[in-house]
């Protein structure tokens, strides 16, 4: 693992239509060409084998494409260019598996031909493959996702009634080089084979005919290492999140709070009143400093936090004047759940991307934003969320931007 290894982009025009998407005009897609895969790795398959173990909580470090691309090579990529044939096995060698990589920067399939990956997407979609594909939460914290993918048709002319029993199996294979090949690169994964079939082939665009098997989740195991270092630089900032007098929805303050404590932001809870407040869910906090009085300057972000409490919000003028100070002044604005409407009403979202719980949608769009219903948006210093599933990586996006990623 020790080559150097280059990377090149290639922004290409294609006029095919992407997987199972209908598009009016030919979509400018990314094509990312994968260096070399390196075949002289540090690490003996003993070692591997010994060391592997499910890892189901990760960090938010992103992986380097040359990272994704062995992962890719060792799944699916071709080790016999003259025949053809891959990494793994495969009955007949037909080859029935695809493998789409779903990362903060969208979701690839990879082609092993190229040993490329080509975008579908470049929305991050991990969020909608918790909430829609019903993947568990390590499938949202996982730097990538590989969804291995199987057309079971493709093996049946030739293996008949065995030909579902022969994906799966070459799924296992894929799986298990990848893994294998995850530890050689001191990163964590989990095979994940409970999720809603349906949810994550309609998240990550798939044709009819290509099941998802497997959702692999990889990345760097959480606090090991250089870890957290998409947070790091948010170190010592401060951050004031906003609840409600009582009824602000419990995860959205907790987890949002939990990333920003674990990138040691310094967080001060501010409320109408100081003291004890519940949430929906009787979680305790306690507000430090009334939030009328909040003097904007004295913070790095200011982060307004949702549930049926945050109306309060809505009309209040000095909660107005604080989201529009916290944008003149550069600050990191964030609101997640029903709160985006506090900064629509503060008429801070025009023709910015945004998003919220969807009850707020309209009240969004009547302000001018780009609503897109995405988990979590950021358009300059502006972060939006739809929210309580969404808090971590909301909790992230707010400290990447105050880290000033
Ligand atoms: C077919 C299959 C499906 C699995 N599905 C899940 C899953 O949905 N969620 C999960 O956390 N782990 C899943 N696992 C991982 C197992 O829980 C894990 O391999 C087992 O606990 C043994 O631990 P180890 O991998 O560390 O040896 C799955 C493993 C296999 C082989």
């Amino acid at each position: 693992m020790k080559r150097l290894v280059i990377l090149t982009v290639v922004l290409a025009l294609f006029a095919v239509p992407c997987h199972g998407q209908r598009r009016t005009r030919a979509p400018r897609r990314k094509v990312v060409q994968l260096t070399e895969p390196n075949v002289t790795g540090a690490m003996s398959l003993e070692e591997a084998l010994a060391s592997r173990r499910s890892v189901r909580s990760f960090s938010n470090q992103p992986l380097k494409w040359a990272q994704i691309g062995q992962l890719a090579w060792a799944g699916q990529g071709i080790t016999d260019p003259q025949r053809g044939l891959r990494a793994a096995p495969s009955a007949g060698s037909v080859y029935p598996i695809e493998l789409f990589f779903v990362t903060q920067e969208g979701v690839f399939v990879y082609r092993p031909a190229e040993h490329s990956l080509e975008q579908l997407t470049d929305q991050d979609v991990r969020m909608a493959l918790v909430r829609d594909g019903k993947a568990q939460d390590s499938v949202a914290e996982a730097a990538c996702n590989i969804v291995v993918a199987g057309s079971v048709r493709k093996l049946s002319e030739r293996f008949k009634e065995k030909a579902r029993n022969y994906m799966l199996m070459e799924a296992g294979h894929i799986a298990q080089n990848i893994q294998l090949q995850a530890v050689c690169l001191g990163l964590g994964s989990v095979t994940v084979g409970g999720f809603d079939t349906r949810g994550v082939r309609k998240v990550c665009g798939l044709t009819r005919g290509l099941e998802p098997i497997y959702v692999i989740c990889v990345g760097y195991p959480a606090g090991e290492g250089a870890a957290e270092t998409a947070g790091a630089g948010a170190a010592g900032k401060k951050a004031a999140l906003i609840i409600a007098s009582q009824n602000y929805h419990d995860a959205e303050l907790f987890d949002t709070k939990r990333v920003l404590d674990a990138a040691q932001v310094q967080t001060f809870i501010a409320g109408p009143r100081r003291g004890v407040t519940r949430g929906t869910l009787g979680g305790v906090a306690e507000s430090t400093v009334l939030a009328n009085r909040l003097a904007v300057n004295d913070y790095d972000a200011i982060i307004f936090i949702g549930g049926p409490g945050a109306t309060e919000y809505f009309t209040n003028p000095a909660a107005l004047n604080i989201a529009r100070e916290a944008v003149r002044s550069g600050k990191v604005l964030g609101a997640i759940g029903i709160a985006p409407t506090i900064l629509a009403n503060a008429n801070v979202l025009a023709g910015i991307r945004a998003t919220s719980l969807l009850t707020e949608q309209q009240r969004l769009v009547q302000a001018g934003a780009i609503y897109t219903g995405f988990a979590v948006e950021r358009e300059r210093q502006i972060i939006t969320a739809t929210g309580p599933e969404a808090a971590v990586l909301f909790g992230r996006a707010i400290t990447e931007a105050l880290a000033g990623r």
